[in-house]
């Protein structure tokens, strides 16, 4: 029997006859016949981030860190975990890379992945992964109604995105302990980029727990800064002032930047907040950025960016799809938060980059207030 074969569905008049086995029809896959690399690892993603969180979870990186080189037995037997299902989870996150060695060796974590991977260490990043885990991949769904609907429609219907983020307790915690995480350590250079030596007041809007604003206090004795955040935040950032110390220099003003005009200061800081929102809530956000500012002061936009093209880096393509599920933002280029900032009326606008994800976007206020 002849089948037809797809392109016969377009209506051309000469069929061409494909052999009985549908199985045959298209011929080999090109290449060796394997998935690539970048599919297999994109498909077995999801098991990936779990792998990892969980491990992250029961002290399996926090042990290798420690102890070197381990087999799975003593692993399993110093985190107190079921050492089946330990083996097949270092078996995973070996292939995936995540982990070097075997069970012969003993496995070990490679030490540019160990400062993330560390409790003790100021890059660790355990809160953000369980704040993709328990947070973000229950979101993930939605993108399929989004798909078939539109995001405007489907969250017509649902919590606006802060008021999901803080719906409980634990949730607080968490989304605040992974901004805390993914904040704090560049701060450092953030704050050196920036310059604060001469500043006075910053304005730390959605300044959250306060990593921020607690790195430029800490290098800038002159400095004294206040939190501009929803009332949800205040015990967090009382935790931060207290932890470092910071009595009176740090302050937390309750508010809600759609309704309430920002505090007035000299520096104005948005870190990880205009990602949240459109361009036109963005414009908003700036444009009362720009009434709060004192002559001659500046607003500092500490974001991702993408890469001109709009498609790398990695982490930024993939935080853009969690913006899309998690808020009303999206993540920009450089040259589109300059000219969000020039609109608002801010100017000698420029962008300096840091070492890592956080990148710092200048506009100055005239002098004149003008
Ligand atoms: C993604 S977090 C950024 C935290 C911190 N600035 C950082 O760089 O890590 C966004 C912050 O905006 C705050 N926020 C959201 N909606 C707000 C509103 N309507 N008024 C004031 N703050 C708001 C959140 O509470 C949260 O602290």
């Amino acid at each position: 029997m002849e089948q037809r074969t797809l392109d016969d569905r377009s209506g051309g008049d000469t069929p061409r006859t494909a052999p009985s086995d549908p199985g045959d029809a298209t011929g080999p896959p090109p290449g060796d016949g394997a998935m690539p690399e970048p599919l297999e690892r994109a498909v077995f993603g999801i098991h990936a981030t779990h792998a990892v969180q969980l491990a992250d979870r029961h002290g399996v990186f926090a042990f290798l860190i420690a102890h070197g080189a381990s087999r799975t037995g003593s692993i399993a037997a110093a985190t107190g975990t079921d050492e089946e299902t330990l083996r097949r989870l270092l078996i995973a996150l070996q292939a995936f890379g995540v982990l070097t060695g075997d069970d012969r060796d003993g496995y070990r974590v490679p030490p540019e992945s160990a400062p993330y991977l560390d409790p003790d260490s100021p890059r660790y990043t355990g809160a953000f992964l369980q704040h993709l885990v328990t947070s973000t991949s229950g979101r993930l769904p939605q993108l399929a109604d989004y798909v078939a609907r539109g995001k405007a429609r489907v969250d017509a219907d649902l919590p606006a995105p802060f008021d999901a983020m803080y719906a409980d307790e634990g949730s607080t915690a968490t989304f605040l302990r992974a901004m805390w995480q993914l904040s704090f350590e560049v701060s450092d250079e953030l704050v050196a980029l920036a310059g604060l030596g001469a500043a006075r007041h910053l304005v730390d809007v959605g300044g959250a727990n306060g990593p921020f604003s607690v790195s430029a206090l800490l290098r800038t004795p002159a400095l004294r800064a206040t939190v501009f955040d929803l009332p949800h935040v205040a015990p967090h950032l009382a935790r931060s002032r207290d932890a470092y110390g910071l009595g009176e220099r740090l302050r937390f003003a309750p508010g809600d930047f759609f309704r309430d005009e920002l505090p007035e200061g000299d520096q104005l800081a948005f870190g990880y907040v205009l990602s949240d929102w459109d361009d036109d809530t963005c414009a908003t956000l700036l444009r009362k950025a720009r009434r709060a500012c004192a002559p001659g002061g500046r607003v500092l936009v500490m974001d991702r960016l993408f890469d001109d093209d709009g498609h790398r880096p990695l982490a930024t393509a993939v935080m853009n799809l969690s913006m899309h599920v998690e808020t009303r933002g999206r993540h920009r280029t450089a040259g589109e938060y300059l000219g969000l900032l020039r609109d608002a009326g801010f100017t000698d606008c420029e962008v300096r980059r840091s070492s890592r994800e956080k990148h710092l976007v200048i506009g100055h206020s005239a002098p004149d207030g003008g």
